[in-house]
């Protein structure tokens, strides 16, 4: 055989489906599998969503739509962005409807970055980040963050890891793998330096929804000054429980948006054209819609307490107290390296978790409390008993 691309020889599988897969394996075996790995809700997405994508079927919404997506849909996005995040003058135009989040960011990257470029991540990350800069031909640039300073980056880091190539800034508040967020005073100051530096800044704001203890959601694409510059990247499947459905979305100045919808109209076309009327039906119905996702939001954070307060209890364990999406991310230095670690409570406690290595941190471990209370508490005896005997 031929060697493969360049691309194809420098990406690596996702950890997280692959460790999740392998838990689902098994539990399909038989086996008692505490979950904590799936990045997933476990919520079934509301009924009044699937019965308006089951309608459109009905109503033969089963061809091609534009690549950017169903207008109505894309006028509810910038309404959405308007009311809900403070962004003002968007139109349709500003909005492209992809296949999933995780394309949403895909396309942003590809939108701006060229091969030389550098982009800047802050460390623990979201596993995709990396490998979506590679396959762009730019060079991730990591800005290390850690438990004393919230998972956190300053301009002061910013600073020091600019070059004259670096050409985004990756920002995730609420944060996958930490939870950590970012106030609305400390995005400004990172914005504000990328913007004069004209540096992008992509707002990855898919666990927008998901925010506790009072904490509030943040858009930098709100300050007009910093509009033209941000990329805002959401979607579906966190703040609906709509995984499955493959649906996120971007927000961004008209000649970005559009780049990014040449380039998507060539890799997918549009993202499935039934989804969207379900979709759509999540923005329009606002009351139904508010009270389905504040339901979750506050059984996640009953969750995100239980799971807190068990793993605090655990003696060499540091628990990082995150205030978004449905994350903890517990050091776990005292016990090792996060990959044997996880291997060992896989295999001896049936319990689940990912390894921090996959993020870039492997004295921590990722436990996704997107799960039932009674897997939790469950969870956190294993994994008591666990730790009295990986210390010995
Ligand atoms: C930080 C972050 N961004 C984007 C996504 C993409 O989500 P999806 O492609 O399911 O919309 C995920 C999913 O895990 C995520 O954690």
């Amino acid at each position: 055989m031929k060697q493969l691309s360049i691309w194809a020889r420098q990406i690596s599988p996702s950890l997280t489906l692959a460790i999740s897969a392998k838990a689902k394996a098994l539990k399909a075996a038989g086996k008692d599998i505490c979950e904590f790995g799936s990045g997933e809700p476990d919520f079934d997405t509301p009924d009044f969503i699937k019965e308006a994508c089951i309608q459109a079927l009905r109503d033969g919404k089963t061809k091609y739509l534009p690549s950017a997506g169903l207008l109505p849909l894309r006028q509810a996005i910038a309404k959405k962005y308007e009311c809900e995040n403070g962004l003002t003058g968007l139109s349709e135009k500003n909005i492209i409807v992809s296949p999933g989040g995780k394309f949403s960011c895909h396309l942003a990257v590809m939108a701006v970055c060229s091969p030389g470029d550098e982009v800047l991540i802050p460390s623990p990350y979201w596993l995709s980040y990396p490998e979506m800069v590679r396959l762009a031909g730019a060079t991730p640039i990591f800005l290390k963050t850690t438990f004393a300073s919230a998972f956190k980056v300053t301009v002061d880091d910013l600073r020091a890891a600019k070059t004259d190539r670096t050409r985004l800034f990756i920002l995730n508040s609420p944060s996958n793998p930490t939870g950590t967020v970012y106030s609305k005073e400390e995005i400004c100051a990172l914005v504000d330096y990328c913007v004069h530096e004209g540096i992008y800044v992509m707002s990855d704001e898919i666990y927008e929804a998901l925010v506790y203890d009072g904490v509030q959601h943040f858009s930098p694409a709100s300050v007009a000054d910093y509009f033209p510059y941000v990329i805002t990247t959401g979607g579906f499947s966190k703040t609906f429980a709509m995984t499955g459905w493959r649906l996120g979305y971007s927000v961004a100045e008209k000649g970005i948006a559009e780049a990014m919808d040449n380039l998507q109209s060539h890799m997918t076309s549009n993202a499935t054209t039934f989804a969207q009327y379900g979709a759509l039906a999540a923005l329009q119905n606002e009351a139904l819609s508010k009270a389905s996702v504040e339901s979750m939001r506050q059984a996640f954070d009953r969750r995100r307490k239980l799971l807190y307060s068990g793993l605090s209890a655990i003696d060499g364990m540091r628990v990082f107290k995150s205030q978004g999406a449905f994350y903890l991310f517990p050091s776990i230095e005292n016990f090792g390296a996060s990959s044997a670690f996880a291997d060992k409570l896989l295999q001896e406690q049936q319990v689940a978790v990912v390894p921090g290595i996959a993020f870039g941190d492997d004295t921590c471990i990722r436990l996704s409390y997107a799960t039932s209370d009674a897997t939790i508490e469950k969870g956190i005896e294993r994994l008591q008993t666990f730790c009295k005997m990986y210390h010995l």
